[in-house]
């Protein structure tokens, strides 16, 4: 599976939800999250993402594998979100940012 990753957290740029074939993407109120008993592992996701948030699950970084338990927990409650919505406001400053996992919101 592909798993989406803290870059995400406050950006929520979307570009990845229009290429997934299979609609796996879910939204929450500044992340989305994949789920892995949906995805397909097509790649196309990955390179969409202008915060490269996105890897496979056995590349995902030491720093960030709790994502990997968190996609596939939020994902199971979000809804799906099938088509690209605008970024969050201030994305373009939070993509600065790397340690923002406290600024998730459920
Ligand atoms: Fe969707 Fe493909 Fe990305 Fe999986 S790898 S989330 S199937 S676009
Ligand atoms: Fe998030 Fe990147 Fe998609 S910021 S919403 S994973 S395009």
């Amino acid at each position: 599976t592909y798993v989406v990753t803290e870059s995400c957290i406050k950006c929520k740029y979307t570009d990845c939800v229009d290429v997934c074939p299979v609609d796996c993407f879910h939204e929450g109120p500044n992340f989305l999250a994949i789920d892995p008993d949906e995805c397909i592992d097509c790649t196309l996701c990955v390179a969409e993402c202008p915060v490269e948030a996105i890897y496979a699950e056995d590349d995902v970084p030491d720093n960030q594998r709790h994502f990997i338990a968190l996609n596939a927990e939020l994902s199971k409650t979000w809804k799906t979100l099938t088509e690209k919505i605008d970024a969050l406001p201030d994305a373009d400053e939070w993509a600065k940012v790397t340690d923002k996992l406290d600024k998730l919101e459920r």
